[in-house]
This record gives C-alpha cells, sequence and structure tokens, in this order.
C-alpha cells in the first residue's frame, strides 16, 4: 500500500532534514521520502509520523538514521574518468611543482561526500601509482551515512562492483577472494574514513584537492553555497576542486578559478599570489 505524508508533515520532515543536512526535497522527489519514512515506521513499529517526528527530535542517533536512509549512495571506481585524467596529468602535476617550492612532501586530498568508498580508492590508486615515493599521501573519505562507512572501511567489492576498474590497477592493488576483490593494505592505509555531514565544518584544513561530487546536486542553491564556501576556507591556499558534472559553482560567486583541461572542468583555489 502506498504511503502518503499530508503537506504538513511533509514539510515537517523536509524542512527538518533540509536544517540537519542540506537535502532538499522537492514536491517532485516528495514520494522517495515518502517510501523511506514508510519503512522506517514499519521497523520501529510506530504508527503515526508525527509520533516519529517527536521521537526524532529527541534522539539524535534516530536522526543519523534518517539522514542516512533518505542519501542516495550511487557510485562507482574512477566514475567520470575526465576527472581521474585530469587528476594525474594535470592536478598532481601542478601540486607537486608547488610542494617543491614550498619545501613540503605531503599531500592530502578530500573526498567529501564518499559514499561506500570507490571514488577515495580510486584517488588513492592513481596517486600511489603516479607519485614519488617520498610523497606522503594522505585521503580522506567523509560521509553522512553510516552504511555506507562501514563498506567504504571494509574495502571488500563484489564482482560487479569492480568492472570499471582497469585490469592493471585490479590485479596490483585488489586481492581477488571467493566473492569478490579486497582493496589491498597498502591502498587502504593511504586513506581514512570519517563521519562528517557537509552542513557543518569539517576540522580538516589545508586540503590540497577536493573531490565533492553528485553532492551538491541533493542540496538547494543556500546550501550549495554554504558548502562550497566552507570547502574553499578547508583548502589549501593552492588547491583544486571537482565537483560533479552535472553540477556547477555557476551564480555562486566564488573565488575559485573555472579551469579547463583536455580531460575535464575543474575548479582551482589560488590565494598564494604566485603562478604555479
Ligand atoms: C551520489 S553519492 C556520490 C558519491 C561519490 N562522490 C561519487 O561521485 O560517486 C552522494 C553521497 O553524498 C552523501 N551526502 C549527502 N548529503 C551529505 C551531507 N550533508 N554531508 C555528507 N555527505 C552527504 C550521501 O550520503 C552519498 O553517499
Amino acid at each position: 500500500m502506498k504511503y502518503y505524508l499530508s503537506d504538513t508533515e511533509f514539510n515537517l520532515f523536509s524542512t527538518l532534514i533540509y536544517d540537519q543536512s542540506g537535502i532538499h526535497f522537492s514536491h517532485v522527489n516528495r514520494s522517495i521520502l515518502e517510501s523511506r519514512l514508510k519503512d522506517r515506521l514499519r521497523v520501529l513499529k510506530i504508527d503515526k509520523v508525527t509520533d516519529y517526528y517527536q521521537f526524532l527530535i529527541k534522539h539524535q542517533d534516530e536522526m543519523k538514521t534518517l539522514l542516512d536512509l533518505v542519501t542516495t549512495n550511487l557510485t562507482r571506481f574512477f566514475r567520470n574518468n575526465g576527472h581521474f585524467q585530469a587528476f594525474e596529468k594535470h592536478v598532481l602535476k601542478k601540486i607537486v611543482e608547488y610542494k617543491k617550492k614550498t619545501n613540503n612532501n605531503h599531500i592530502q586530498v578530500w573526498s567529501a561526500g564518499c559514499s561506500t568508498g570507490e571514488e577515495p580508492y580510486s584517488i588513492a590508486m592513481v596517486m600511489k601509482e603516479k607519485l614519488p615515493s617520498h610523497i606522503k599521501i594522505e585521503i580522506t573519505g567523509s560521509d553522512l551515512s553510516l552504511k555506507s562507512l562501514m563498506i567504504s572501511k571494509g574495502g571488500f567489492y563484489p564482482e560487479n562492483r569492480v568492472t570499471d576498474i582497469p585490469e592493471y590497477y585490479l590485479k596490483k592493488y585488489f586481492e581477488k577472494k571467493r566473492e569478490g576483490y579486497q582493496v589491498k593494505d597498502e591502498i587502504r592505509d593511504c586513506v581514512k574514513f570519517d563521519y562528517h555531514n557537509l552542513k557543518f565544518d569539517s576540522g580538516l584544513n589545508n586540503m590540497d584537492v577536493v573531490f565533492c561530487r553528485n553532492v551538491i546536486i541533493y542540496f538547494d542553491a543556500a546550501a550549495q553555497k554554504a558548502t562550497i564556501g566552507r570547502i574553499y576556507r578547508e583548502m589549501s591556499e593552492y588547491s583544486f576542486l571537482f565537483i560533479g558534472h552535472s553540477e556547477s559553482l555557476f551564480g555562486m560567486n566564488t573565488d575559485f578559478k573555472f579551469i579547463k583541461t583536455e580531460w575535464a572542468t575543474l575548479y582551482q583555489k589560488n590565494s598564494t599570489g604566485m603562478e604555479f
């Protein structure tokens, strides 16, 4: 049986979710919210959605569960491969030059909204493969979906999830198990995973590269602008940002410079006053 929210109930829940995460439910995707709430009420054996609302505002853990339920966690290894080409052939080269000039050999990358880990592990494989060994690689994958973070941390993917990994990387950086592939420790050791809600400050700083792809697409314009502003402040003075290819910073009036490479478009922060 289909489950319908009254307009008042829909507004109550969509406002709460927006305030807690930036995720915007419009009337167009109202049925997704309805079906996720219906499932949760059934599990908790709560009949009335208004009783669930009261329960929710008193229990922070339940709020986390609800946010997890309303997220879309679709991802894959090397998603939008042009980004990985631009990362390898343009961004890493520029960052290494900058690091050399500033006598620093530590590169920090943030995969913000990393879902089940395919994005940060793809980044780690490229960095491991392309960077000289004296460079310290530190990648942070963050998300507000606890279920996704558990999968990320496990680093195990069934056969049908590894089809986008180039053969060379799959052989070198994964161990074949009976029912899938396990990311090897040399890659897992480069990546740490954290619970983080992009609605709030991350506590991260000096990020050299940020991937925040296919995340702000679920936010409204105000939450997108606030998130991008926070990310900008958390980036190093010379750094790069990748967003999803159906996302844009157009109209946000940021200090990022739009860059078009042979492989993909991306954004650069440069508050050093110098060109590299
Ligand atoms: C569609 S996935 C994108 C995964 C990956 N970045 C990619 O492009 O393949 C979007 C992810 O953003 C996360 N997300 C949504 N809102 C968030 C928020 N406010 N804070 C942190 N993560 C969020 C979701 O949990 C989900 O895992």
